[in-house]
């Protein structure tokens, strides 16, 4: 094959954040309390124990945070709202120093020539709204639909492209299938009704912009290409089954209008039936789609997990931290698979990366190999599916700091940049000066 073209002059390059993740102070300035900040104080939920309480102080150190995406020569930064540092309630009574802090951050981020990509809801639900239900009440459409609405206006003038949710999937099959995130619900009469509530909720969101907003608004999903362990038919069925449940239980309704038949077997007798109105109102068209991609996973048939599926281990491949496969041509697959199945919608990566063990930094130099080379393979499937004609309009690394991932705490290490949790110190590891050259050249350092 020949040599593909680097990126086009307009393509976006960023990086990517989430609030809780990184902000730290969850309850200043008049907040409230989201579901990951109660959820964090349950013992054993978080492997090391800790919590977002501090994270990266990005709440007090955004300017400094800004300081550093300049330098890497970042054109673009996808960040999140906490929905209950504008709402404390989540509905009802607006808190100004919450809304103030995202104007800053937004206005840092324009006096730097840097473009704001704005998450609506990166997993933080108010933890009052949990109280009524969280995203198994029919209302938390609306909740969000209002919220979403409140941003548009506030900060429209200033920031051009928006994100509903990200990654439904995991906010449902962690928050309410199994509980290993906030708010650690195990439910299965539950997963199915939240699905529909989050993309109602994406659906109303998009009509309240369209009504009031300026600018292109998409939905971000997590996809992972699903190969099966062997051809027998239980492996085919059980891959076909965990396929439906990750990649297309989110992107069918909305999409092609309908949810794949396979999840009424997963979930029955718990799969209700949707009515035509709420069906056409998920088709509400939207501008792009925000692409999270990892790994890929290969998968055994195991009646006795609820999808009816497990993922194996491969002999001789490579794993990061996080236990996933390093596997950049899965990224091409489904970028070239989105093509195929929805048509030609334009795409961004909005998060790949990879949490691996740093090695020690040497003289304030951290020479983070394999991060370098997760990213260059990664670039070069990107630049692979395009050549092939995916409409990719850009790419967004995960994450642009060391961070709180999760139900892993601060055992885990996706950034460009180090963070010493004890000082608060940045250091850019090796990776990011590879990213910014990547950026500067327009892809042309990946061949050389
Ligand atoms: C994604 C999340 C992001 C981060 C990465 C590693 O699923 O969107 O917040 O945790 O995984």
């Amino acid at each position: 094959m020949s040599r593909p073209e680097p990126f086009p002059a307009d393509f976006v390059f960023g990086a990517a954040s989430s609030a809780y993740q990184i902000e730290g102070s969850p309850l200043a300035d008049g907040a409230g309390p989201s579901i990951w900040h109660e959820f964090v104080r349950r013992p054993g939920v978080i492997d090391d124990g800790s919590s977002g309480d501090v994270a990266c102080d990005h709440y007090h150190r955004y300017g400094d945070d800004i300081g550093i995406m300049r330098q890497l020569g970042l054109p673009a930064y996808r960040f999140s709202v906490s929905w209950s540092r504008i709402f404390p309630d989540g509905t009802g009574r607006i808190n100004g120093p919450g809304l103030d802090f995202y104007r800053r951050l937004i206005d840092g981020l324009r006096q730097a020539g840097i473009e704001p990509y704005l998450t609506l809801y990166h997993w933080d639900l108010p933890a009052a709204l949990d109280r009524r239900g969280g995203w198994f009440a029919r209302d938390s459409a609306g909740w969000f639909a209002d919220y979403a609405h409140t941003l548009f206006r506030a900060l429209g003038d200033s920031v051009s492209h928006w994100m509903t949710l990200n990654e439904p999937w995991v906010v449902n099959d962690g928050g309410y299938l199994f509980g290993v995130h906030a708010p650690g619900r195990q439910s299965l009469q539950e997963p199915p009704r939240v699905a529909h509530n989050l993309l109602r909720a994406h659906a109303l969101a998009v009509q309240a912009f369209r009504a009031d907003g300026n600018g292109r608004i998409g939905l971000v999903v997590n996809l992972e290409p699903k190969y099966r362990e062997s051809d027998s038919d239980a492996d085919r069925i059980a891959t076909d089954r965990a396929h439906a449940y990750m990649n297309r239980q989110y992107l069918d309704p909305v999409l092609l209008g309908h949810y794949p038949d396979e999840l009424a077997d997963i979930f029955a007798p718990h799969w209700p039936e949707f009515s035509s109105e709420d069906m056409k109102l998920l088709q509400e068209p939207f501008d792009f789609l925000g692409v999270n991609y990892y790994t890929r996973s290969v998968n055994r048939a195991d009646p006795s997990h609820v999808i009816g599926a497990v993922p194996v281990r491969q002999s001789g491949a490579e794993y990061t931290e996080m236990g996933w496969e390093v596997y950049p041509q899965g990224l091409t697959e489904t970028l070239l698979w989105i093509k195929r199945r929805y048509g030609d919608i334009p795409l961004y990566i909005t998060e790949n990366g990879a949490a691996l063990a740093d090695p020690a930094p040497v003289a304030g130099h951290i020479q983070d190999d394999h991060r370098i080379a997760y990213y260059r393979s990664h670039l070069r499937a990107v630049l692979d599916a395009m050549a092939q004609g995916a409409n990719v309009k850009g790419y967004f690394a995960w994450s642009l700091l060391d961070n709180f991932e999760w139900s892993c705490g601060y055992t885990k290490r996706f950034g460009l940049v180090h963070v010493d949790y004890a000082t608060q110190k940045r250091t850019p590891k090796a990776s990011a000066e590879f990213y910014r050259k990547v950026i500067a050249s327009r892809g042309a350092v990946l061949f050389s």
